[in-house]
């Protein structure tokens, strides 16, 4: 049995990165590496690159990047194992059962046969709507208008009446009363089964308590974002109550973590760069049958931070579409909270009173739906009409008033993860209802607080940007020792003799015979300079990919990660290293020993004005006879 680490290792020795991308996109070559439109952002010359040598992909634009298996994941959006198995299918690997910890591996199975069972369920409930008993649900289905495709898409199914049709089949197949009550399917009865009417008489060697979930409904699957059957909602041909029943939670049903549609719905959200957020099944299907196809629903409940996370993956817009009434606006309430903390733009699209969009759309047709998601307000504009229609905010003694709407709005602006959006929310805030900024800030206090911060961290990030801009020329070139130091192993041992080697400096030919990693600037630079000289440091591997792994698997976060990627593709290879490493430590030397020049000059210039005659003459010494003579020779080897 092997671990999923040696398996992911197999992977990444059988597959060619080149070829696994190139699979996916179209990939030009150009020097020593491949070069593609990034799919991760839009764009319209390529900064997307693919390193054969090192195996590794890295987006300059968008700071995408990683392994093979990444690339998959982050394309296929999916989780490891599963880009694993993916890849293993294109590799022609055969994928061994994991070696995970036996809980794991116990549930694991136990999800295998969870997900056999919903398949298996989802094919005989719509295997049942076009026998002879689905009439009734296939009338039905003709009477709401649901049409052929749709129908087929979202796998619509029926469950006949009856106690135990499902349970027999499932039984049948080998499947356990245990496994198929932990799927969801089938209940054990509260009391003692009915002998009287006869519906529960068991057959032979059943156990007499157990009948099915769903009888006598029209069935709707639901979909994972891997398009796995997870659960189903059952709905009544009639008018009788409860209008649905649905799976309850199991180990691999979170009503919180899937969208219903989705699995329909992905290129479109991708495409469209939206969702249109809908409260039912109907709603959806219908949706899908006008060609809205961006329609994905909560099924009834306030969106989640999973479900948030999901979307993200696809789109950056979320247009509400819920029922107007309290439980509604309560359930976008909640819903905006969590998508304002992912930077999703919300808007609220209102439909006629008692209408849905399944509803709307029938009676009203496909432009008439068009033309309400034109008509969308932005969520605070939504909320704000909301309040001015419940509170008095238009007279001078509407202060309560305006409290209370500052009050309803006060999570959301508490969510919002953007300093720049919140700043707009809040000064949209302050127009509307005729109070100073900086006086909502203070009643939002916490808001506020969190904002300064965040918006003082924006600004120093920026500050850093403007800085390192100046410096990027020598900046590249610490890049590119960084890149020399990854690729070759005997500069490395060069550089680590010259960084131990005791003898002076100036008693040599070449100023290029010293190093020290201290003449670098850049601090994430430094690290891995430092750590590669550092004698400490061993890697199994020689191969410049393999090192760079190692690296890779020691950052601490994606950042460090992502800018190791790029200083590992940054341009073409360095061919001409040798002469090219010399006028790099000359550059960095030459900065060095320039700033402690100034250091120097300011540190006379301080004891002469405080008349620490004494110190000055052995810091005159330092500067003319070392560090000016060091930058002068410096400059003269680089012909500067
Ligand atoms: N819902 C539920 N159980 C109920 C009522 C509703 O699970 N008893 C969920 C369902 O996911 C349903 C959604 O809430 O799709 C919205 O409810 P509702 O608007 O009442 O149903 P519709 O989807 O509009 O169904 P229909 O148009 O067939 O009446
Ligand atoms: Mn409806």
């Amino acid at each position: 049995m092997a671990s999923l680490k040696e398996f992911a290792d197999k992977v990444r020795e059988t597959a060619s990165i080149v070829d696994i991308i190139g699979s996916y996109l179209t990939l030009k070559k150009g020097g020593a590496n491949y070069k593609a439109l990034c799919p991760f952002h839009q764009e319209k010359t390529p900064s997307f690159m693919v390193s054969p040598a090192k195996q590794i992909f890295h987006c300059f634009g968008c700071n995408v990047g990683g392994d093979v298996i990444g690339f998959v994941r982050q394309y296929e959006k999916v989780g490891f194992k599963d880009a694993l198995e993916i890849l293993a299918k294109k590799l022609g690997l055969a994928v061994p059962r994991f070696a995970v910890s036996s809980y794991d591996a116990e549930l694991d199975q136990h999800r295998t046969i969870l997900y056999e069972i919903h398949t298996l369920a989802a094919e005989f409930f719509a295997a049942q709507l076009k026998e002879s008993r689905g009439r009734k649900a296939r009338e039905y289905l003709k009477r709401r208008g649901i049409g052929d495709k749709v129908f087929h898409d979202f796998q619509i199914g029926y469950a006949p009446a009856g106690w135990k049709n499902f349970l027999r089949l499932a039984k049948q197949k080998g499947y356990s009363e245990k496994a198929l009550e932990d799927a969801g399917l089938i209940i054990r009865s509260q009391r003692e089964p009915v002998h009287t009417d006869g519906r529960m008489a068991a057959a032979e060697g059943e156990t007499r308590g157990y009948y099915d979930r769903f009888r006598d409904r029209l069935i709707f699957p639901i979909f994972d974002a891997l398009e796995r059957c997870v659960g189903f909602g059952g709905r009544v041909l009639d008018d009788s109550e409860p209008k649905y029943i649905n799976s309850p939670e199991t180990h691999i049903y979170k009503k919180g973590q899937v969208l219903y549609g989705l699995h329909r719905a992905k290129d479109a959200l991708k495409q469209t760069q939206s969702a249109l957020l809908l409260e039912g099944y109907t709603d959806v299907i219908t949706a899908h049958q006008f060609g809205f196809a961006n329609a994905v629903a909560t099924l009834g409940t306030a969106l989640t931070e999973p479900q948030a996370r999901l979307l993200k993956r696809y789109c950056s817009d979320v247009f509400f579409l819920y029922d107007g009434d309290e439980a509604g606006q309560n359930a976008m309430l909640r819903g905006c909270e969590v998508l304002l903390k992912r930077d999703f733009q919300i808007f609220v699209v209102t439909l006629p009173q008692g209408e849905d969009p399944d509803s709307f759309l029938r009676t009203s047709g496909k432009e008439a739906f068009a033309a309400l998601l034109d008509a969308k307000e932005d969520f605070l504009q939504f909320f704000l009409s909301a309040a001015a229609a419940k509170y008095d905010l238009a007279s001078v003694d509407g202060v309560e008033g305006k409290v209370k709407a500052i009050d309803l709005v006060r999570p959301l602006l508490r969510s919002v993860g953007n300093p720049i959006y919140l700043q707009n929310y809040v000064h949209r805030l302050a127009e509307f209802l005729g109070i100073h900024e900086h006086l909502i800030n203070m009643y939002l206090k916490d808001v506020g607080v969190g904002a300064t911060t965040s918006v003082r961290n924006a600004t120093d990030k920026l500050a850093q940007g403007i800085q390192e801009k100046r410096l990027d020329q020598l900046h590249s070139a610490e890049k590119g020792l960084l890149r020399i130091l990854v690729e070759h192993t005997d500069v490395r041992d060069q550089l680590k003799e010259l960084g131990e080697a005791s003898v002076k400096t100036d008693t040599r030919q070449s100023f290029c015979t010293d190093f020290d990693p201290e003449w670098i600037f850049d601090a994430r630079v430094k690290k891995w300079v430092r750590l590669l000289l550092s004698g400490d440091y061993v890697c199994q591997t020689d191969s410049a990919q393999g090192l760079l792994a190692d690296l890779l698997d020691r950052c601490e976060d994606e950042e460090e990660a992502a800018f190791l990627r790029e200083v590992a593709l940054w341009d073409e290879a360095i061919e001409d290293y040798p002469s090219i490493l010399e006028e790099i430590i000359l550059r960095l030397r030459l900065r060095f020993e320039k700033a402690k020049t100034a250091r120097l000059s300011e540190e006379i210039q301080q004891s002469y004005t405080q008349g620490n005659q004494d110190q000055i003459l052995p810091l005159l010494v330092s500067m003319h006879s070392d560090s000016q003579r060091i930058v002068k020779q410096l400059k003269d080897q680089l012909g500067l």
